[in-house]
């Protein structure tokens, strides 16, 4: 039997851990603001959204919301963001995307101070992750790290195959891991002998975004498999009760792992905890 990796208990420690922080912090006089901009109303972006806005709650900082409607341009989006740049009460601003099709990605994440960019994106951040300073990292492949080290998980020297390419999870992924002394290989959807490769796998890390994909033959026996994807899996009352599932195949990969993320229950409640790290993060430094 694996280990089962609970990302649940795990995210409720490191918030506690937070809210303790945040606690101190104010005592100190320091005070946070977390801006979430939400452009339309995309249900899963609402759902997210609301999560995130409850963490801060939880922890005790400060949310404000920005919701825009769906025919915003980047103009005004581009202006707001600029505007909560320049407000020393807003210490941190997330943009949920998906954006709209008028609205350049790239151009909004470059335009979020690199001091506000709690979500890790902006590439002065992502830069630092690459040369080893001090930034912030994206929340998915930050809180994985934090899974296997609270699990007792050892990295150093270990085999990570990541599947995935992806800014927000497979590349930080890759990056992490190599800094926590893995020996690190990116595979994606266009990689040959995909099996091949993820059977070297001590630690495999799937971000490939197909509904349980990774089956049995992908997994050598006692791996650690940590899944990140998500999936509403229609079951056999025609979708009334949608259950969800992640990019591997749990019941064939369970039994050859040695320890495994259930989905849901394992990375994604990370993603919240670390989001709410960050904030405190950015709480200790001046806006
Ligand atoms: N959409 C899906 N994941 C994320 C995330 O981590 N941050 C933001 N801002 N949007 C997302």
């Amino acid at each position: 039997m694996a280990q089962l990796i609970d990302g649940r208990k795990i995210s409720q420690e490191m918030k506690d851990e937070l809210k303790n922080k945040v606690e101190e912090l104010k005592k100190a006089g320091r005070e946070a603001t977390l801006a979430v901009i939400q452009v339309g109303s995309d249900p899963a972006s609402g759902v997210y959204v609301n999560n995130k806005k409850k963490a801060c709650a939880y922890i005790g900082i400060r949310s404000a919301s920005y919701e825009l409607p769906e025919q915003t341009t980047e103009e005004e989006l581009l202006a707001l963001i600029g505007k909560l740049n320049r407000d020393k009460s807003v210490t941190g601003i997330l943009v949920q995307l998906p954006l709209p099709m008028q609205i350049d990605e790239d151009k909004v994440i470059q335009a979020i101070s690199p001091k506000k960019d709690v979500d890790g994106f902006h590439p002065e951040n992502v830069g630092k992750l690459v040369t080893g300073g001090r930034g912030f990292v994206s929340c998915t492949p930050a809180g994985i790290i934090q899974l296997l080290k609270r699990s007792g998980i050892e990295i150093a020297g270990k085999k990570c195959v990541v599947v995935g390419r992806s800014n927000i999870v497979g590349k930080p992924m890759a990056l992490l891991m190599l800094r926590e002394n893995a020996t690190v290989t990116v595979a994606h959807s266009k990689t040959r002998n995909l099996k091949e490769i993820c059977r070297q796998a001590d630690i495999l890390i799937v971000a490939i975004g197909k509904p349980q994909f990774i089956t049995a033959e992908y997994i050598k026996e006692g791996a650690v498999v940590i899944d990140v994807g998500i999936h509403r899996r229609n079951s056999a009352d025609g979708g009334q009760s949608a259950k969800l599932c992640g990019d591997v195949c749990f019941s064939e990969a369970e039994p050859r792992a040695s320890a495994i993320t259930p989905v849901p229950g394992g990375v994604g409640p990370m993603t919240i905890a670390m989001l709410m790290n960050n904030c405190v993060e950015a709480m200790l430094t001046d806006a």
